[in-house]
């Protein structure tokens, strides 16, 4: 008996019960999925699945991930990785770590705060922080919450002037980089939302009706806190203006007669760094590169737009040699691990961005949530480059890795 009383006392481990809800649901979560997981368990299914979801049949939405766990390490061993530093520079700056936070409209449909608590917790992480055009919360309201680097997301618009004037807007708040999103000449065609009857701004009506009241926390922040409105568009000319300005109001805007020589419309009217977002071929790369922007964005919008677009991950290693070096090249799409930034910078990216990764972040425990996914990438990414071998980013070669044929 007493054996068993010491072998039960060496095991029993009792940690004082955390008394902040957010938190107990933090220390469960290992991963981007488990945030996943609680985000779908709290959200409405119209506003998980408008997060969620991608175009059509929702292939390169897969593929983008997919793709990264396609590619295998080749890891060395007895490299001495005692000490390993992550830090970098993106657009001629500094950064903590190669990743920075992409621009997600509408934030606060995940949490009230919304984009000033994602803002915020990209602040305390040192990484840049994109706001959308398409924004809940505006430019100078984000810019109070965060003095660190800043990016400002637009599209190109019929009305250049409301463009302009967000720019003026985001260079008077230090917004460093405009970030030019080139994969929207039209809308995407999401089926989740179409099914669901999703519209934005948010609406409760008969067939949302439901959903809202099996999500009592969500459908109460929503109603407690002020109107999720296009903040950056208020009292802008995009609306017939009976109304708050509707998703309809804005796709009417987008410029489908844009070309590569609008980019000198960019360069006329703002001051700062340029990215070009939405950048799907090598051919455009060296485009993009010829018009002297300062750095293209891989990517397919998530899987949001053309459904059957390269996975962003698998364009790397060629723009890289085609452009590598005149240019930053930002990964972004399908990120969920430290592990895949480690490869994206290993085939030649400067830099990855994220999108969903931190609104099922700030879905499952807001401002806190967003925290742990930045601090679980960061991590990752330390853990991933002792057991590959490499101690800066700059040790980071194709030759670590190699794809995976099953
Ligand atoms: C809910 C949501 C809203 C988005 N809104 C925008 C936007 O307003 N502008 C933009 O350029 N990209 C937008 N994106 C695309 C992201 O910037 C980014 O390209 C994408 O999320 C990357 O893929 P990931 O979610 O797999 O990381 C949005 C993505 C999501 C998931």
């Amino acid at each position: 008996m007493p054996q068993f009383v010491d072998t039960l006392r060496s095991v029993l481990q009792f940690q004082p019960r955390e008394s902040d809800a957010d938190l107990r649901r933090l220390r469960k979560a290992a991963n981007v999925e488990d945030l996943r997981t609680m985000a779908r368990r709290r959200l409405p299914r119209g506003v998980f699945d408008y997060i969620d979801g991608g175009a059509d049949a929702e292939v390169s939405l897969h593929r983008n991930s997919q793709a990264f766990r396609d590619l295998e390490f080749k890891p060395r061993v007895l490299c001495d990785v005692a000490s390993i530093e992550i830090s970098s520079q993106l657009l001629g700056r500094p950064v903590a770590a190669p990743f920075a936070l992409a621009p997600t409209g509408f934030t606060r449909i995940a949490d009230p705060q919304g984009e000033l608590a994602v803002a915020r917790a990209a602040r305390r992480a040192q990484l840049p922080y994109t706001l959308s055009t398409l924004s809940t919360r505006s430019i100078e309201e984000v810019a109070a919450a965060n003095s660190g680097s800043k990016w400002f997301q637009v599209y190109m618009w019929r009305d250049r002037t409301v463009v302009k004037s967000m720019l003026d807007r985001a260079a008077a708040c230090g917004y460093e980089a405009a970030m030019l999103t080139v994969d929207t000449a039209v809308f995407g065609k999401r089926d989740r939302d179409a099914r669901r009857g999703f519209a934005l701004p948010p609406k409760i009506g008969p067939s949302t009706l439901i959903d809202g009241a099996l999500h009592p926390r969500w459908t109460l922040d929503l109603l407690r806190n002020e109107p999720i409105l296009f903040s950056n568009l208020i009292g802008a000319d995009v609306s017939d203006g009976t109304e708050a300005v509707q998703l309809a109001d804005i796709s009417a805007q987008f410029d489908q007669s844009v070309t590569w020589d609008d980019i000198g419309w960019l360069r006329d009217n703002w001051q700062g760094s340029i990215i070009l977002k939405g950048i799907q071929t090598v051919a455009d790369a060296e485009l993009a590169a010829s018009h002297n922007v300062d750095a293209i964005a891989l990517s397919n919008h998530g899987g949001r737009q053309l459904d059957g677009s390269p996975a962003p991950i698998t364009l790397v290693q060629p723009v890289a040699e085609a452009v590598g070096g005149n240019i930053d090249i930002i990964c972004d799409g399908g990120i969920r691990r430290g592990s895949d930034i480690v490869k994206a910078i290993a085939l030649g990216a400067t830099a990855c961005t994220i999108g969903r990764a931190y609104l099922y972040g700030l879905a499952a425990a807001g401002e806190r949530g967003v925290d742990h996914v930045l601090e679980m990438l960061r991590t990752d990414m330390l853990r991933t480059m002792a057991l590959i071998g490499a101690r800066t980013l700059n040790d980071l070669t194709p030759g670590l890795i190699a794809q995976h044929h099953p």
